[in-house]
């Protein structure tokens, strides 16, 4: 049987990982600057997540939700005491996608309207919904289209007002990401979130904040929409969550009732996740990965805006984005294929940097020394 082929690939097979580096099957390390696509928070094969993971495999990996599963009210306690969003409700699935879905679904029920606010260059995941509420026609399947969705441009304040003057009373949510990942790392300023906050305040909706990429710590804050000073009604979690076990969830405020029926899944919450999702924010928290990830991104980011060849770098802690000018476009490929660095992509020419939060200040010093000096390569070429 064939693979269903939609994934461009790397002609790389990794059969080993460990913190920040992986390895290929003929032995070459390679530095992971992209986590795996933002997914590998505290690092690759962390002692304390193995053990976690074994240990709860000997127990029990899965049992129903038509049971009290103990581990998933010590990861919402966990949750609380870590995001600092105490008074916060927890509901459990396995994607960033079907946490997307389930938020705005609930938010439609929670308020009875249809409307969704979303925003230019967002994604929000590959489901009905949240493949809606991504601003990319190419991945909307005919029956994914609908009229609910009001796309905006991204930081506009004055397009926001407007749209609440006029559709207002018809808005369920708006859903944003802190600082927008797939569309090329875009940070949301203060204001935007803020007026977000106020607006769906005066009428009813729901501020949903999508933080399946740039939540978790990823920024230096638990959240990255913290960086704003208001609290959104729905978080979206998945990602760097369970370290690379699937696990994604959603934070609800008090103020959103549950009603028995409401949400649902079978395998959202099991033990086995639990365990994996716990043993991450265990290591987030008595490794301090939040502060150690707010200090090397400031690093990184002051020594990348010292390369003039990047253009426009951008982003918080370890969410990191800069534009690869036409000379050098080859630049993540050469880093790849001869210095042995992943890193991410956003179209056309953007390069991401995703890596653990666990990253050390000699392996930043390491990226910057390979940059350099593919930056270098491509310079010569291009004579
Ligand atoms: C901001 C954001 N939301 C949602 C998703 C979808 O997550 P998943 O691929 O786990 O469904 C992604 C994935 O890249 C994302 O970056």
């Amino acid at each position: 049987m064939k693979l269903f082929d939609v994934y461009p690939l790397n002609n790389i097979t990794i059969e080993k990982a460990n913190g920040s580096y992986v390895w290929d099957d003929k032995g070459t390390r390679y530095l992971d600057m992209y986590g795996g696509h933002a997914v590998i928070s505290i690092g690759h094969t962390h002692p304390h997540w193995v053990k976690r993971i074994e240990e709860q495999l000997n127990k029990i990996a899965f049992y129903s939700n038509s049971v009290i599963i103990p581990l998933q009210q010590q990861l919402a306690e966990k949750l609380a005491a870590v995001s600092g969003k105490t008074d916060y409700q927890l509901f459990l699935c396995n994607s960033g996608a079907e946490a997307n879905e389930n938020a705005l679904k609930l938010a439609s029920f929670h308020t009875g309207r249809k409307k969704i606010v979303a925003f230019k260059k967002s994604f929000h995941g590959r489901t009905s919904l949240a493949v809606a509420a991504t601003d990319n026609p190419s991945i909307v399947a005919p029956v994914n289209e609908t009229d609910n969705i009001i796309f905006l441009p991204f930081n506009d304040v004055n397009a926001l007002h407007e749209c609440f003057v006029e559709e207002g009373n018809n808005i369920a949510a708006v859903i944003t990401e802190g600082i927008q990942g797939v569309g090329g790392i875009n940070v949301a300023s203060e204001i935007f979130l803020q007026t977000i906050r106020s607006l769906c305040n005066q009428y009813g909706a729901v501020y949903v904040a999508d933080s399946v990429q740039c939540g978790y710590g990823r920024t230096g804050k638990f959240f990255a929409h913290d960086y704003a000073g208001v609290d959104a009604d729905i978080y979206s979690m998945a990602k760097g969550m369970g370290n690379g076990f699937p696990i994604g969830g959603i934070l609800i405020a008090p103020h959103i009732q549950p009603k028995h029926g409401m949400l649902g899944t079978t395998f959202g919450g099991n033990h086995l996740a639990c365990a994996a999702a716990l043993a991450v924010l265990e290591v987030i928290e008595s490794e301090k990965l939040m502060t150690q990830t707010a200090e090397n991104g400031t690093y990184l980011i002051e020594q990348l805006k010292a390369i003039p060849e990047l253009q426009n770098v951008r982003g918080r802690g370890l969410m990191i984005g800069f534009d690869v000018p036409e000379a050098i476009k080859e630049l993540k490929k050469v880093l790849l294929q001869e210095f042995k660095v992943f890193t991410g992509e956003a179209k056309p020419n953007v390069i991401r940097l995703l890596p653990s939060l666990a990253l050390e200040r000699i392996q930043i010093d390491e990226f910057l020394k390979s940059l350099k000096q593919a930056i270098t390569v491509l310079n010569h070429n291009s004579v």
